[in-house]
């Protein structure tokens, strides 16, 4: 395992037990608040380094936004939640939106509505605008056109809520891989959590788990089936998972037994899938509370690395795409449907930021030697690749000469 990086101490840990270096995950979310952080919330950036945080900026209450017409609030979101908003909701929406209503978009979900809405994709946003109660009804098709939008009323006490509730999304620091924190679904539900923002490699790559919370009131959260998801070919090595739960915004719970600490350990579709025992119970869980899944370290290992955008792509475009011509001409260019499949080059010189992309996922950045377009095509080598320069170890040479640069680039 690594050293553990800075301690950034703010928020008081919960438990003396806790090895510094998982603390340091995860804790912190009190640093940003006030501050605020503009960027695109969750939205895959390519940075390998940690999640974006929220956009949104105040940890004091609501600010009833920008156009957003609302009172400024304050208080308990659940309690505003409650008194202002879920009347009006099951009255305009609840005839399809509760369960067995006609939409099958169930976000008014007995018992607890506020549990539903709060953990229903989407509706719970850093920024409040995009959020689908909002969007959703607003538009022509909504239910096929034979839906209603939002009387003026409702939208207006919703978006108030929502902007209270965006305030109080958890801002972890971005020390380490951590997920921005989500309600997770309860009940036994099945939770599905992308692991995008992590970094361009992970897109598609997920953690599932069934989640329900224990206690009268809630005090546990007991996380079954807990499984990873990599795409098919990737092996994703991930050492030291940590669940935390966040109460407010301002207090971070990572795991008090830190169930986890153990795993270091490479998952894959053909290979092993479920995380640990599969089951961890988180003992410092409270009602409404976020959760967020942190790793201490994760990266691909083998030979597949999945497209990427290029870092290099100048050095591409100037002396990569003229050498790899030949390639995408005689095959990799669409003349051979399983060698385009492998390598798309069809965009070659007309959009060479894709072309690049595919590429990428040829080499090892920083690594001519081991890349995989100079392995096959070495007329040395004898795995089977259809185009092996005709033999001449002149002309393979002079390629790898030409494209090694840029390889290397790409491991900057
Ligand atoms: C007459 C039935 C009906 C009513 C009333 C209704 N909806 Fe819908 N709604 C639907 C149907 C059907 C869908 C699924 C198809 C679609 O997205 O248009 C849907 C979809 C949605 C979605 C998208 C869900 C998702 O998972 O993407 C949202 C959000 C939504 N409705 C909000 C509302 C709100 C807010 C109200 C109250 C103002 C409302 N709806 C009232 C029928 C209804």
């Amino acid at each position: 395992m690594r050293p553990s990086p800075v301690l950034r101490a703010v928020v008081k840990p919960t438990s003396q037990a806790l090895p510094i270096a998982l603390l340091a995950l995860t804790i912190g979310v009190a640093v940003a608040s006030g501050t605020a952080s503009c960027g695109d919330a969750s939205s895959s950036t390519g940075s390998p380094t940690g999640p974006v945080g929220p956009t949104s900026t105040s940890s004091t209450g609501g600010s009833g936004g920008g156009d957003g017409g609302g009172e400024p609030l304050g208080g308990d979101p659940r309690a505003v939640f409650l008194e202002t908003v879920e009347p009006g909701l099951l009255s305009e929406c609840g005839a399809c939106h509760q369960l067995q209503g006609s939409s099958e978009s169930y976000f008014l979900a007995a018992p607890d509505l506020y549990i539903s809405m709060t953990s229903y994709p989407g509706i719970v946003v850093a920024n409040v605008p995009d959020s689908i109660v909002l969007t959703r009804p607003a538009d022509p098709g909504h239910g096929s056109g034979q839906a209603p939008d939002l009387s003026e009323g409702l939208r207006a006490k919703l978006k108030s809520w929502l902007e209270l509730e965006a305030s109080r999304i958890p801002k972890p620091d971005d020390i380490g891989f951590v997920v921005t924190p989500f309600k997770p679904k309860l009940n036994g539900a099945f939770n599905t959590v992308y692991l995008d923002e992590l970094g361009q490699e992970f897109e598609n790559v997920s953690i599932t788990f069934n989640a329900t919370e224990l206690g009268a009131p809630p005090s546990m959260l007991l996380l079954e089936n807990i499984e990873v998801h990599p795409i098919s070919e990737m092996q994703l090595h991930l050492v030291h998972p940590l669940f935390t739960a966040y109460p407010s915004d301002t207090v971070a719970n990572p795991d008090p037994s830190d169930s986890l600490s153990l795993i270091d350990e490479v998952f894959s579709l053909d290979g092993k899938i479920q995380l640990g025992t599969g089951t961890v119970i988180h003992t410092a869980w409270a009602k409404d509370s976020y959760l967020s899944i942190a790793f201490e370290d994760m990266f691909l290992v083998g030979d597949y690395f999945p497209p990427t955008d290029c870092v290099a792509l100048s050095d591409f475009s100037q002396e990569v795409a003229p050498a790899l011509e030949v390639c995408a001409t005689n095959c990799h260019g669409g003349e051979n449907p399983q060698a385009q499949g492998a390598m798309d080059l069809s965009k070659l010189g007309s959009d060479d930021a894709l072309a690049c992309r595919q590429v990428r996922a040829r080499i090892k950045p920083g690594s001519a030697d081991t890349s995989q377009i100079f392995v096959v095509t070495n007329p040395l080598d004898p795995s089977a690749h259809l185009f092996k320069f005709g033999g001449s170890i002149g002309n393979y040479n002079t390629f790898k000469e030409t494209v090694s640069p840029w390889v290397n680039a790409e491991g900057q």
